[in-house]
C-alpha cells in the first residue's frame, strides 16, 4: 500500500526554555550550539535526510533569530566571499525560497497548542514533528550506519501509514519522568501502541518504552487539538490527542537505534556537546586529552 509523503516537519520552538535561564533570555534555546551547530540545525539536518522538504518553525517572542539562521546573510557572504573564505560551512542553513514557513503562537500555551498553530500550513497532509531540543543522533556503527532517527520513521512509515512515535528503552526506574507507551505486538523495531501513559509510577508503567521528541501523525490530530482543553501543567498536551487517535488509525512506535541526548535540560546538554565533540574527527583527539587533564 502507498502512504501519502511525509513532506512537511512542524519544529515547535515557541517554549520559554526557563530552565536555561539567563542564557535563553535574549538567544533562543534552539540557537544553543552543540560544539559549531545550533541544535536546530541538527533538527532541521534530520528532516532534509528524511526527504521533508517544507520546514514549518512555530515560533513566538524573541525567536526571530531562528528564522535569521537559516535566511541568506548578505552582508556576512559578501565578505566572506571577497576575504576568498570557503562559503561551504553555510550550506545546511540555505534553503529554497518558500520552504521556511513560520506562524507564532502568540502565548506558550503548550506542546499541542504548538502544533495546533501550524493547522493551516500542514493542511490535510500527514506530517512529522520535531522537538529540536531532544537531539537524535542516530548508531554509527553496524547496517544502516548514522541513519537518522526521522529517516528510520519515514522508511516504517512507507511499511504501516498511519501515525508514528519514536520511542527508546530506558531503565525501568527512570520511566516515571516520561510518557510511556502501551505497548502491543512488536516485529522488529515496530511495536503495536495500544495506549500511551504520561509519567506514570514504576510500579504501573505498562513498558518502559519513552516517547522521544519525533513524530509523524495524519492531520486529524488538529482536529482532536481543536476539541480540547488543557490537561497536565494547565497546557494544551500533545499526548492527549495522540491518545485519543489510537483505535480509530494505525498506530505504532519505532524503536530508534541511536542515542537521545535531552538538550533542554543543562546536564543532557554538557553530555551531548562532550559525546559529540569526542567522536569529531577535526578534534576528537584533543578533546579526550583536554577531559583527562580535567580529570587529573
Ligand atoms: P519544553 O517542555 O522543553 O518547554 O518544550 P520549554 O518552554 O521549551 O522549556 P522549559 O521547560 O521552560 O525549560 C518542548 C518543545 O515544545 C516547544 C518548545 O519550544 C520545545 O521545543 N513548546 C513548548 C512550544 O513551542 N510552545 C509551548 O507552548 C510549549
Amino acid at each position: 500500500m502507498s502512504h501519502k509523503p511525509i513532506r512537511k516537519a512542524v519544529f515547535p520552538v515557541a517554549g520559554l526554555g526557563t530552565r536555561f535561564l539567563p542564557a535563553t533570555k535574549a538567544i533562543p534555546k534552539e540557537l544553543l550550539p552543540i560544539v559549531d551547530r545550533p541544535l536546530i540545525q541538527y533538527a532541521v539536518d534530520e528532516a532534509r535526510e528524511a526527504g521533508i522538504e517544507q520546514m514549518i518553525f512555530v515560533t513566538g517572542r524573541g525567536k526571530t533569530a531562528i528564522v535569521e539562521h537559516f535566511d541568506v546573510a548578505y552582508e556576512l557572504e559578501d565578505t566572506m566571499s571577497e576575504r576568498g573564505k570557503d562559503l561551504g560551512v553555510l550550506d545546511s542553513s540555505r534553503f529554497t525560497p518558500g520552504d521556511i514557513i513560520t506562524v507564532r503562537q502568540q502565548v506558550p500555551l503548550g506542546l499541542g497548542h504548538a502544533i495546533w498553530c501550524a493547522r493551516a500550513i500542514v493542511g490535510n497532509e500527514p506530517f512529522a514533528i520535531f522537538l529540536p531540543d531532544e537531539l537524535m543522533i542516530g548508531d554509527t556503527s553496524g547496517s544502516g550506519a548514522g541513519t537518522g532517527c526521522m529517516k528510520q520513521m519515514v522508511d516504517a512509515y512507507a511499511d504501516v501509514g498511519g501515525n508514528l512515535i519514536s520511542v527508546l528503552e530506558v531503565p525501568e526506574d527512570e520511566v516515571s519522568s516520561y510518557g510511556v507507551i502501551d505497548p502491543g505486538k512488536t516485529k522488529g523495531a515496530l511495536t503495536e501502541v495500544k495506549g500511551l501513559v504520561e509519567k506514570p509510577p514504576i510500579a504501573q508503567a505498562p513498558s518502559n518504552k519513552i516517547i522521544s521528541g519525533r513524530y509523524i501523525l495524519q492531520p486529524e490530530v488538529m482536529r482532536t487539538l481543536e476539541g480540547q482543553g488543557k490537561g497536565a501543567g494547565g497546557e494544551i498536551q500533545l499526548t492527549d490527542a495522540m491518545a485519543k487517535m489510537i483505535g480509530t488509525q494505525p498506530f505504532h512506535a519505532v524503536t530508534f537505534a541511536g542515542r537521545r541526548f535531552d538538550c533542554g535540560n543543562k546536564l543532557g546538554f554538557v553530555e551531548a556537546t562532550l559525546a559529540l565533540a569526542l567522536e569529531r574527527e577535526d578534534m576528537g583527539a584533543e578533546v579526550r586529552a583536554m577531559a583527562q587533564r580535567l580529570l587529573g
